[in-house]
C-alpha cells in the first residue's frame, strides 16, 4: 500500500468511526427511544458487517474497516479467541532436588514448571480458567473428539485423557502404552461420559485432507477436531513451497467441510490447529535433523502456514493451538530432545482448547 493510499484510508476509518459514534448520539439528542437507539446500532453494525465481507475484494480498504468494527462493537468471542494462548511460564529451579541427590534412572525434572494465562484488563474479561477433571468431563460429556497428526498431537491426546481420566487413574498406564504403539491409530470410549477419542497417525498434511473427506464423504462429523502435521514433511521432503501447497489443498477440504453442512448448522465441528514446535536445533539428536530441520528451514514452513491464511487469526477456519509460542516462553529447559516438549506444554495446550470451546459455545447458548 502507498503511502497516500495509507493516509486515504485512515482518514476514511477516523470518518467511519466518527459517524458511527456521533450518529447515534445526535440521534439520542432528538429523543429516540433506547430501542430504537439499539436497533440503529445494529443497523449501522450490519452495514460494517457487509463492509466487512465485501472488502476482501478491496483489501486496502479491509484493515480500516476491521480495525473501525472492532473499535465500535466489542466482539468478546473474537477477542478472546485471539488471546487464549496468551500464557506465561515460570521455570525455576526446584529447590527439593539438588542435583548430587539427582537420580537418572528416575526421571525427576529439575525444573518447576508453572504456568497461566498472563495478566491484563483484556485478558481478565476473558476469565480463562484451568478446568478440573469434572468441568472438562462436563464439557465433553458425550461428545466424539479427533486429534490427528504427529507425535506432538499424541502428546496432545495423552494429556487430554490426563485430565478427563484423572493422572493417577490405573487405566492411564494401559492408555499411555496403547496410545504410543508407534505409528498407529488409537481408540478410546469413555462410558462414564460417552465421549469417544480417537487418535489418528497422520504425519502428513495430506493425510489430514484425507481424514476431513472421509468425514465429508460419511457425513459423519467430529463434535472437536484437533489437527496438525509439519515436523515429518519438514525432516522428509524439506520443501516449503510444496508444504505450502498442500496446506491449501487442506484448507480448501477444510472449508468445503463447513460449507457442506449449509448455511444454519445443527452441529458445526470445532477445529483446531496445533503448531509446530519451535525446533532447538543443537538439541536435536540426529545430524540428519539438524541439517534439514534448520532454523531457516522451520521459519519457511511457519511462513506457508501464515501465507495460506488456514488459522482464524488471517480469516481462516482453524482455531490455533499455539504450540511455537507454548514451547519458545517454556525454553530449552522443557523439552531433552528439541523437539518434543515436556507433558506440561501439551497440559497448557489441552486447557487452551477447552477454554477456546467455552468462549464459542458462550457464544452459541
Ligand atoms: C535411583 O532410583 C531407583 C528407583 O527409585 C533406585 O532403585 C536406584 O537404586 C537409585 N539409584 C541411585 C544411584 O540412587
Ligand atoms: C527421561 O525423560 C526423557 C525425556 O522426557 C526420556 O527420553 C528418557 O528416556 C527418560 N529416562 C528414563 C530413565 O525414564
Ligand atoms: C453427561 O450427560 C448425561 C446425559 O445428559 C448426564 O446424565 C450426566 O450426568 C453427564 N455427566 C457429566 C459428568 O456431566
Ligand atoms: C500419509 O501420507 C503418506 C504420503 O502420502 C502415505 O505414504 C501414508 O500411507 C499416509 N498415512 C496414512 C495413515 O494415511
Ligand atoms: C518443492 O515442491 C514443489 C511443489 O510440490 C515442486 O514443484 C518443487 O520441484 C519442489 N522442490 C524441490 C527442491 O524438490
Amino acid at each position: 500500500m502507498t503511502l497516500m493510499a495509507m493516509l486515504g484510508a485512515v482518514q476514511l476509518g477516523a470518518a467511519a468511526a466518527c459517524v458511527v459514534v456521533l450518529i447515534p448520539v445526535v440521534m439520542a439528542g432528538w429523543h429516540l427511544s433506547r430501542n430504537r437507539m439499539l436497533l440503529f446500532s445494529g443497523i449501522l453494525f450490519i452495514t460494517l458487517a457487509v463492509c466487512v465481507h465485501l472488502t476482501p475484494c478491496f483489501p486496502s480498504v479491509s484493515d480500516f474497516v476491521t480495525s473501525v468494527s472492532s473499535v465500535v462493537v466489542f466482539d468478546h468471542r473474537s477477542s478472546c479467541i485471539n488471546l487464549v494462548n496468551d500464557i506465561s511460564w515460570e521455570v525455576k529451579p526446584r529447590p527439593s532436588v539438588s542435583l548430587h541427590r539427582f537420580n537418572a534412572t528416575r526421571n525427576v525434572s529439575l525444573y518447576d514448571k508453572r504456568w497461566d494465562w498472563s495478566k491484563s484488563p483484556k485478558l481478565n474479561a476473558c476469565d480463562f480458567q484451568k478446568l478440573s477433571k469434572s468441568d472438562a468431563s462436563e464439557l465433553l460429556n458425550g461428545s466424539w473428539v479427533v486429534v490427528a497428526g504427529d507425535s506432538q498431537a499424541r502428546f496432545f491426546a495423552l494429556s487430554l485423557l490426563k485430565l478427563i481420566l484423572g493422572p493417577q487413574a490405573q487405566r492411564m498406564e494401559s492408555v499411555r502404552s496403547d496410545l504410543f504403539k508407534r505409528h498407529s491409530d488409537y481408540s478410546i470410549f469413555i462410558d462414564e461420559i460417552g465421549l469417544t477419542l480417537d487418535f489418528l497417525w497422520e504425519p502428513y498434511v495430506m493425510n489430514l485432507t484425507n481424514s476431513i473427506m472421509g468425514f465429508k464423504a460419511k457425513r459423519s462429523y467430529p463434535d472437536v477436531m484437533v489437527m496438525g502435521a509439519g515436523l515429518w514433511h519438514l525432516l522428509h521432503l524439506t520443501n516449503a513451497s510444496d508444504y505450502d501447497f498442500v496446506l491449501r489443498v487442506l484448507k480448501s477440504s477444510v472449508v468445503s467441510l463447513l460449507g457442506a453442512n449449509g448455511p444454519l448448522p445443527v452441529k458445526s465441528p470445532h477445529l483446531f490447529w496445533l503448531g509446530m514446535p519451535m525446533l532447538i536445533n543443537g538439541m536435536l539428536n540426529t545430524q540428519e535433523k539438524r541439517e534439514k530441520m534448520s532454523d531457516a528451514m522451520w521459519h519457511a514452513y511457519d511462513r506457508a502456514l501464515g501465507d495460506t491464511r488456514l488459522l482464524r487469526q488471517t480469516g481462516g477456519p482453524l482455531v490455533l493451538l499455539d504450540i511455537q509460542s507454548l514451547t519458545w516462553n517454556c525454553g530449552p529447559r522443557c523439552t531433552s530432545d528439541g523437539m518434543h516438549y515436556d507433558a506440561v506444554i501439551y497440559d497448557a495446550a489441552v486447557q487452551i482448547m477447552l477454554n477456546a470451546l467455552l468462549v464459542e459455545s458462550h457464544q452459541s447458548l
